[in-house]
């Protein structure tokens, strides 16, 4: 067990899923992994194991933001020994060719601020994927059929982000879309030697103020779970 994880050693799978949601955590585990077990609860942040095809497979919430993901994802590593790791989760698009619903798998991921800037101080490290989960994904999502986009994103801290200069200047740099988390997720990967990789559903458009009704996520989210998990084990 550690500080925010309740699992026991061996609990945990070499391959974990992290969506930002606990709640989706449990949704998907149930919808895609066959003997499925609860192996966190702590503070009400949901992770399963369980197998997908024969592969064992953890799906646990990493919150909202960095400094949430950051704690679970430190102890994920440094105490659990994950080795892949894949954000699954939402985002909003910036571009007009990204459409509600579209996937974004994530080369890079900037950011004005991630929880590693004590160590980076003036360095500006680009957080970017493994490549081998980067291109077993886009063959996934290509196989499937789904709509996929593949370049770089933005990891903002700031929800209600009031500076639209910034989604100006992002929009005008190529930045495909906004989340929350992959930019440190992309930092500890490289930190520790482990291979990780963010797989987003668009789920809101801040060019067009689109958003997919809540009613409609789950099937849209189905889609980025699959390419994940295919990723994960190709
Ligand atoms: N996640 C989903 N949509 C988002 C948005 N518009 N900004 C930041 N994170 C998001």
């Amino acid at each position: 067990m550690t500080v925010h994880i309740g699992a026991k050693p061996g609990e945990i799978a070499e391959t974990v899923l992290l969506p930002g949601d606990p709640y989706r955590a449990k949704w998907a585990a149930e919808t895609f992994l066959s003997d499925v077990v609860c192996v966190n609860e702590v503070r009400g942040m949901l992770g399963f194991t369980g197998t997908w095809k024969g592969n064992r497979v953890t799906i646990h919430g990493s919150g909202m933001g960095m400094p949430s993901l950051s704690i679970y994802v430190n102890e994920l590593i440094r105490d659990y020994g994950a080795q892949t790791l894949i954000r699954i989760g939402s985002c909003g698009g910036m571009q007009d060719s990204v459409k509600v619903r579209d996937v974004i798998i994530a080369m890079a991921a900037s950011s004005i601020s991630t929880p590693s800037l004590g160590i980076f101080k003036e360095f500006n490290f680009a957080p970017s994927a493994d490549w081998s989960l980067l291109k077993a994904a886009v063959e996934a999502a290509e196989a499937k059929g789904t709509p996929t986009h593949v370049g770089g994103i933005y990891s903002g801290d700031v929800f209600y982000d009031e500076r639209p200069d910034l989604n100006e200047q992002m929009t005008r740099h190529g930045i495909l879309g906004v989340e929350m988390e992959a930019a440190e997720l992309y930092n500890l990967a490289a930190r520790y030697g482990r291979r990780a990789l963010a797989v987003l559903t668009v789920s809101d458009h801040l060019l067009t103020g689109e958003a997919l009704p809540s009613q409609d996520r789950e099937s849209s989210f189905g889609d980025m779970v699959e390419i994940a998990l295919e990723a994960a084990f190709a």
